[in-house]
């Protein structure tokens, strides 16, 4: 079967699609993202997702490109389009095309829409669940609004890349009192020797987790004692479970900590416990 992208209106071949050499997303990274995981041809935690996105777009006085309802059915019809059962979509908006000027066009020009699909080996990530996986720290080098989801990313695929050179899956991002902030592109996630879990608390530092937002509702549901602080490097490296969270593959536990191996070098029990709370099932179709 082959891709489908939506851009700006139109269902395009994949390989055929492209936008404006002026669009402001290109040229200034003016614009904002999301990723909505799929399963089973579902999208999942929607409704979370679209509430950012509005988040995001108001926080940098961009429009919403069209309306809720229409949204929702192009995200599902790129879905279907390119046959995805498991996997992620990708919508990207941006101020629009404009001649190259730092000011917001003005007047304002329609906001580029742009939406893509595709597949993950969920096979893959299970083998990578049941084995945990190693983060290595740095400091974090973003800016100040890491709240908003902004398709400006260097420092996080810098930060990705040196993981990746120090075999490792996932940067732990530091920021200056030695606290973690959260990963590349997952929140970071520990659970003390007391079995309590602890996540940095919702602020500028960092991005409003949706798996975050729904890991916080499994644990109450299960009656797992979640602390919102911030954690420093000593505390992740001393810490009995570690894990990480992203809408693609929920919860991946963490087993390494730059060299230090967390509690046996398995995935944790709460870690797997609150793996197993998150049913997407019940997250999905809220219309
Ligand atoms: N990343 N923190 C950052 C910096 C992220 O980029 C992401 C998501 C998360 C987790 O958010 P969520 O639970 O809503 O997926 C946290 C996406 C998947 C990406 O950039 O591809």
């Amino acid at each position: 079967m082959s891709r489908i992208a939506y851009v700006n209106g139109r269902y395009l071949r994949h390989a055929e699609a492209g936008v404006h050499i002026e669009d402001r997303g290109y040229q200034f990274s003016d614009g904002v993202y999301e990723v909505c995981g799929v399963r089973g041809g579902q999208l999942m935690d929607e409704d979370y997702h679209l509430e950012r996105l509005e988040r995001s777009l108001r926080e940098l006085r961009i429009a919403m490109p069209m309306a809720m309802r229409a949204l929702r059915l192009v995200l599902r019809e790129v879905v279907r389009s390119n046959g995805i059962s498991d996997g992620m979509v990708y919508l990207q908006v941006t101020r629009g095309v404009a001649k190259r000027d730092h000011p917001f066009p003005n007047p304002a020009v329609r906001p580029a829409l742009v939406i893509t699909a595709k597949g993950l080996n969920l096979a893959k990530i299970a083998q990578a669940v049941a084995q945990g996986v190693a983060v290595v720290t740095m400091p974090d080098q973003r800016w100040a609004r890491r709240d908003i989801k902004s398709i400006s990313l260097l420092a996080n695929i810098l930060a990705k890349q040196s993981a990746r050179e120090a075999g490792a899956y996932e940067a732990w991002l530091v920021d200056q009192d030695g606290f973690v902030t959260e990963g590349s592109s997952t929140n970071a996630w520990i659970v003390d020797t007391e079995g309590r879990v602890i996540t940095r608390p919702l602020s500028a530092d960092i991005l409003p987790g949706v798996t975050r937002r729904v890991l916080l509702e499994a644990a109450a549901r299960e009656g797992i004692e979640v602390v919102e602080r911030p954690f420093t490097v000593d505390e992740a490296r001393h810490a009995r479970e570690a894990f990480i969270s992203a809408c693609t593959a929920i919860i991946m536990p963490v087993v390494k900590v730059d060299s230090q191996v967390i509690g046996n070098g398995a995935p944790g029990s709460i870690t797997m416990r609150l793996r197993a709370a998150y049913d997407y099932a019940t997250q999905t179709g809220r219309e």
